[in-house]
């Protein structure tokens, strides 16, 4: 995640990404469950384009560094916007070879899970041992696995295990206990800790600190140890609350984070205008801010940060009967949604049915009719099935359904757009404030895994120099 090459600065960059995102919101800016606002808001030369594709043309149009020759004008003029506002792709950094025993131990993990413990791990030791770290500080440590995994590659680290779930931190101290050898035992410390970037919490981290050296005969004073903050699944805020304590916690040389759940992100409070961005995290940097002080409508929402964290356009291409089924999901769920358009009621999937026809039965059948009040099941009602005409009308014959998959196939195009907006903020963040201390960083994202296996493959790496 980086500055594309078709910009010369930060500034230029936020400014193009952002006015393409305030004509492109439509795109993104309901939920999929309420997509029946977006298919409306959909220009009509897009729909054309989309009802007549083929499925190579559905499965290639993400790829927007791939030339599309039947695509209309205007169509041609997205992909290429998007094209010139993402990175290039780049292969990940070969993977690293692990010990075998990291893998034995870990059987019942799952292969995803299992490939980016011991790639980030094998990558944080890699780092550690050129800055000769001897303290690890794992935010979100969770069961500890990457713990667990960096003390197999060396012994004599010191880690501290951060959790803010109490039975996280139990889960992991037993899992160690089993596990790991005697010695491991005193070289890890799991606390329960809500890691924030406040003073009072960097306190009782160096106080955590402080006591794991001094029960290694190291001096309490932390001065003369190196430490790195590391983390596998930051999510939300965390990862920012890493950066900031990087920052501030003058021991801490290096930052390896793998940032993710950014639809997470904590919301500001008292913010009743609709121009500011509702989050406290995002957007962080000077740059970023100054491109979105002029907006009418800001285009930074829960859908665009979770559309930012979805699976990326490398699991897109499917046979044209997946396609078909997932629209048709999408639409159905959507037009039910619509139908109900009252705010004390509730649609939900009913459990183990199916969708037999494709008409107002059909949609009685397959969906629940819920009051959000007293949690009472409600009956679909003859003003429901008004509604369902109107808006089926305008989507009959199998269009809303194609048109649902289309949705998609943008959302897909500009994921990774979106996704580089808010990782690359963090970045220049880090550097303006880096500056602003007088601290000299190096900081850049590497991706280390397979994104074909794990959609959030980047990591945050920053040292100071
Ligand atoms: C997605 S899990 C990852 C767990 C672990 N790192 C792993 O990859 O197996 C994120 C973990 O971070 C924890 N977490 C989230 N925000 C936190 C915070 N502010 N302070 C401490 N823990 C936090 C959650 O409770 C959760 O266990």
């Amino acid at each position: 995640m980086s500055l594309p090459k078709a910009f010369d600065n930060d500034e230029s960059y936020f400014k193009s990404a952002v006015e393409f995102l305030e004509n492109y919101s439509w795109i993104y800016s309901e939920a999929n469950t309420s997509c029946i606002k977006a298919l409306d808001r959909m220009p009509k030369v897009f729909k054309d384009y989309f009802l007549s594709a083929s499925n190579e043309s559905l499965n290639t149009f993400p790829f927007v560094h791939v030339p599309l020759e039947d695509c209309p004008n205007e169509l041609q003029d997205l992909r290429q916007q998007i094209a010139k506002m993402i990175p290039e792709a780049h292969t990940p950094t070969a993977p690293r070879k692990v010990p075998s025993k990291c893998s034995n131990q870990n059987r019942k993990i799952g292969r995803k899970k299992l490939h980016e413990i011991e790639q980030l791990a094998a990558n944080i030791h890699e780092h550690c041992a050129k800055a000769e770290t001897q303290l690890l500080v794992d935010l979100g440590s969770g069961l500890g696995y990457l713990s667990e995994a960096l003390l197999q590659l060396n012994d004599n680290y010191l880690i501290l295990g951060l959790e803010a779930d109490e039975q996280r931190v139990i889960s992991a101290q037993q899992r160690c206990e089993k596990l790991m050898p005697q010695k491991a035992l005193n070289s890890i410390s799991y606390r329960q800790e809500f890691v924030s970037a406040d003073a009072q919490c960097r306190d009782r981290i160096e106080a955590h600190t402080s006591e794991l050296a001094q029960s290694h005969g190291l001096s309490p004073e932390l001065t003369t140890i190196t430490m790195a903050i590391i983390g596998l699944h930051a999510c939300a805020d965390l990862s920012v609350s890493a950066m900031r304590l990087f920052l501030t916690m003058p021991q801490v040389r290096s930052l390896l984070i793998m940032p993710c759940c950014y639809h997470k992100l904590a919301l500001r409070e008292g913010i009743d205008d609709l121009v500011s961005s509702p989050f406290v995290n995002f957007p962080l940097s000077s740059a970023l801010n100054k491109a979105t002080a002029n907006l009418a409508v800001c285009c930074f929402n829960r859908p665009f940060l979770r559309l930012a964290c979805q699976e990326t356009s490398s699991r897109w291409r499917k046979d044209s009967a997946a396609h078909a089924e997932h629209g048709h999901q999408m639409y159905w769920r959507a037009l039910a949604n619509a139908v109900s358009d009252d705010p004390d009621e509730l649609v939900k999937v009913q459990p183990k049915s199916q969708q037999t026809t494709h008409d107002f039965n059909g949609l009685c059948l397959r969906y629940q009719l819920h009051s959000r009040l007293t949690a009472q099941l409600l009956s679909w009602r003859p003003s429901h099935e008004t509604r369902f005409r109107q808006i089926n009308e305008r989507y009959s014959e199998g269009r809303g359904s194609h048109l649902a998959e289309a949705l998609c196939c943008l959302q897909t195009s500009i994921q990774k757009l979106c996704e580089n907006l808010l990782l690359y903020d963090r970045l220049c963040y880090l550097r303006e404030a880096a500056a602003e201390q007088q601290l000299r960083v190096e900081v850049r994202y590497e991706q280390l895994f397979d994104e074909q296996v794990s959609p959030r493959c980047q990591v945050l790496i920053a040292k100071k120099l």
